[in-house]
């Protein structure tokens, strides 16, 4: 197998908001490649509709911001993360802004949406409803002007090089040729975004497979949190179409949820009914469809007039319409989808892992911030806050530390079993899709979870995959971070946020403010996860 050895000061594997704004800050302080599976749209980020949470409103202040954050987290989320997030968000969005970034303005000022569990209005958005790849087109365009970035698009990021206990880099597959390459560097920032493909209803695009989770898992990180797996409400419900999103802005903007009955329902689930924290509207949709006996409830905007619709969500309108829906006309089919992973790679405040040189930031980390439920349109500020933490406690550790002791290249291992045809590791990502879906899904059970477990066990097992091909690769990480999702939720026996056993549904129970943790031993041996619980701390 043909192996380049090339070596950086920074490798950034991940191309989305936090990778960007850590690559720009990466490139005062020495040489940054950046690598990305697919092309440079092929992220979260760039789909993000709704906006980005910032405190900047004159009704608004970062106190009412954290209040609301760590509310929504149910207490769970780390007070100084939240502190950071909320302090620093609105710097990070006047430079944006610097850098080109237009938010859309109501007579010339920042307009503001109110959203699910929120204070007060404090949501920016840009194009009506194409936040992220406005701030992901202002981001790559600050870049590109950088000399000291390197792109390599289509590079999947395998495995991290671990060498004396830290990590030094890592070995990415040129999926077009076909071969690999180890990149070695002083510092690695993980920016994968997170796992939704893990589960078949998700409004995630097909990039999010959890790769960064799993190498970093397979590394011997801590993952932290992974039980809680934010469903989205609203996404569109149609047997032919794939879970498109339905922003929450829809309800921010007065949408109303009606079961198959026509009746409005929310109110009998909480007060402020449709703008309930995403948790509560998703499993009041779900107990409603159960009720009914309906796949989904309706979404109901047609009362907000057919010219605001078009303006405020240009993408929805013309999405919705090409699946023959007119939403200033008809009411949406819509139920819950997978659609972001409060838990990941476990970071300090700095967006360093337990690994020396491996540091995360963005869905694939776990800074804290979301605790059991992330509150809406945080995600987008928490990739520029972490980001830049990340970035700043690299090149401080570049510095601080010395290159790693050889560089030689990444050897394939050669093994003479028996690999699985593509279209069985096929087969398997479906069934596995479906699995997380029905078992561990929104609504989770004791006897569910074990059956979950059971299955992705043996599949761990009989997993023998093609050598170097991005769908086998993706597949394996998958089934990994499936079974760190369902370990972690079999070991927390309360429901708290987007947690939910319906054999224990009594809110939260004895010693709920704990953490779960994922760690496997990083020998070449079978795999061995563990959970560790942190003693009760405050959070
Ligand atoms: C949405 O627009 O509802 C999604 C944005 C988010 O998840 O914060």
């Amino acid at each position: 197998m043909n192996n380049q050895v090339l070596s950086t000061d920074f490798l950034i594997i991940g191309a989305g908001v936090a990778g960007l704004r850590a690559a720009i800050e990466l490139c005062r302080h020495g040489e940054v490649t950046m690598v990305a599976k697919g092309g440079p749209q092929d992220n979260n980020s760039f789909y993000a509709q709704g906006g980005v949470a910032v405190a900047l409103s004159e009704e608004d202040d970062v106190d009412l911001h954290f209040t609301d954050t760590v509310k929504a987290g149910h207490q769970l989320g780390s007070r100084p993360a939240t502190k950071a997030l909320v302090e620093e968000g609105p710097s990070r969005i006047h430079e944006l802004i610097e850098w080109g970034a237009k938010f859309d303005t109501v007579d010339g000022q920042l307009a503001f949406t109110k959203e699910g569990a929120h204070s007060r209005h404090r949501v920016l958005r840009a194009g009506g409803d194409a936040t992220g790849s406005e701030m992901v087109r202002a981001l790559s365009t600050k870049a590109q002007g950088l000399k000291n970035l390197k792109w390599l698009g289509n590079h999947f990021g395998v495995e991290l090089l671990i060498q004396d206990g830290r990590c030094c880099g890592a070995i990415v597959l040129d999926e077009q040729k076909g071969t690999c390459k180890t990149i070695w560097a002083s510092a690695v920032l993980l920016v994968t975004g997170g796992a939704g493909q893990i589960y078949a209803r998700t409004t995630n695009p097909p990039n999010a497979t959890g790769d960064g989770i799993a190498m970093a898992l397979r590394a011997g990180a801590i993952l932290e949190d992974m039980e809680f797996v934010q469903f989205h409400p609203t996404s569109l419900y149609l047997p032919s179409s794939p879970p498109f999103l339905l922003s929450e802005a829809l309800r921010g903007e007065g949408g109303i949820l009606r079961n198959n009955r026509c009746e409005r329902f929310m109110k009998q689930y909480d007060q402020n009914q449709e703008l309930a924290p995403r948790d509560i509207v998703s499993r009041a949709i779900w107990a409603e469809m159960q009720k009914t006996k309906a796949r989904h409830v309706y979404l109901d905007v047609t009362h907000l007039g057919e010219s605001f619709l078009k303006e405020r969500f240009p993408t929805i309108y013309s999405t919705c319409l090409r699946y023959d829906i007119d939403i200033s006309e008809e009411w949406i089919p819509v139920s819950p989808s997978a659609h972001y992973f409060m838990g990941g790679v476990k970071t300090d405040l700095h967006g360093a892992s337990n690994l020396p040189g491996l540091f995360a930031a963005g869905e694939a980390a776990c800074s804290g911030v979301h605790g059991a439920n992330r509150l809406a349109s945080n995600s987008l500020l928490e990739g520029l806050v972490f980001g830049l933490r990340a970035a700043e406690a690299a090149s401080i550790f570049s510095k601080t530390s010395s290159p790693p002791s050889t560089m030689t290249p990444f050897i394939a291992r050669q093994s003479s079993a028996q690999h699985m045809s593509e279209q069985d590791v096929e087969k398997l990502r479906n069934s596995l899709r479906r699995l997380m879906w029905t078992k561990v899904g929104l609504i989770r059970t004791g006897e569910s979870l074990r059956k979950a477990l059971d299955q992705l066990q043996q599949w761990s097992r009989k997993l023998q995959l093609p050598p170097f091909n991005r769908t086998g690769l993706e597949t394996q990480n998958m089934v990994q971070v499936g079974r760190c999702v369902t370990e972690a939720a079999l070991w927390r026996t309360n429901s708290v946020g987007a947690h939910y056993r319906e054999d224990i549904p009594f809110f939260k129970g004895l010693k709920w403010k704990v953490h779960s943790q994922c760690q496997q031993i990083p020998v070449r041996a079978p795999a061995s996860h563990s959970h560790k619980t942190n003693k009760p701390r405050r959070t």
